[in-house]
């Protein structure tokens, strides 16, 4: 992962109603920014796909984080969709069929596959709830290995997993980490989180980044500030 260059490991969080917000946003940053997610929200307005496409068309690297998970064929299928628009990557849900569908949709793209372990919205109670016997610090690093064994080609991983997971899935896996917030700023409804720096060194290749950056006075300031920070933790 050490050609990719640092300013090409901030991928910015459009989480934004709609193009028009979002199209703003992306002519202020101009090219300090080279990667954007869009993520259901933006994805589902009107035309949210039609941007993607066309940041693609300009250059502009794509995550499409729609978190797919439904029966193979559907999957497959549907990867097979997305995988002609361009983008560069894509998240679906750590089930080992679901897995295995996208891969085989994927086939032949440059469309890479990020798995969702469990969401960080639950908690070990919620597991239980939703009929898992497994706390969540044992179900994230068995879909971790599942993952790696299916030819899955990252992981979306909170910075507080990142290293543990780093250690347990080696160094070929791309591990892109949201959560992230500079020294001093606003967690808002982040509950881990960790700097640019941090997240650097527990192992993340990408780290995804929202309000930090878009409610900032100076969106592009923040940006490259990050960016200077990825730079200088990678050394
Ligand atoms: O604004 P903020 O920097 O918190 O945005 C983080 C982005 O990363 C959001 O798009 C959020 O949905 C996403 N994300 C996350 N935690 C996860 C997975 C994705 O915050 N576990």
């Amino acid at each position: 992962m050490s050609a990719i260059k640092p300013s090409d490991r901030l991928i910015l969080a459009l989480d934004l109603p709609d193009v028009a917000q979002a199209r703003a946003l992306v002519t202020t940053l101009g090219d300090s920014v080279s990667f954007y997610k869009v993520g259901m929200e933006l994805a589902y307005s009107g035309d949210g796909f039609a941007f993607a496409d066309e940041l693609a068309a300009r250059g502009k690297k794509i995550f499409l984080d729609l978190k797919l998970h439904d029966i193979p064929n559907t999957v497959k299928r549907a990867t097979a969709q997305l995988a002609r628009r361009g983008a560069t990557f894509l998240t679906i849900h750590a089930f080992p069929q679901t897995m295995a569908a996208a891969k085989e949709g994927a086939a032949g793209s440059g469309l890479k596959l990020l798995a969702v372990t469990v969401l960080t919205s639950y908690d070990d109670d919620d597991l239980t709830a939703a009929g898992y016997r497994f706390p969540v610090r044992d179900l994230v690093p068995h879909r971790a290995q599942q993952a790696k064994a299916l030819g899955i080609d990252g992981l979306v991983a909170a910075a507080s997993e990142a290293a543990e997971l780093r250690r347990s899935i080696g160094e070929e896996m791309i591990l892109v980490t949201p959560g992230i917030r500079p020294a001093g700023g606003q967690a808002g409804d982040q509950k881990r989180i960790a700097t640019p720096a941090a997240a650097i060194a527990a192992g993340a290749d990408y780290l995804v980044v929202g309000r930090p950056i878009t409610e900032a006075a100076d969106p592009r300031a923040a940006a490259e500030a990050i960016q200077h920070e990825i730079a200088t933790a990678r050394g």
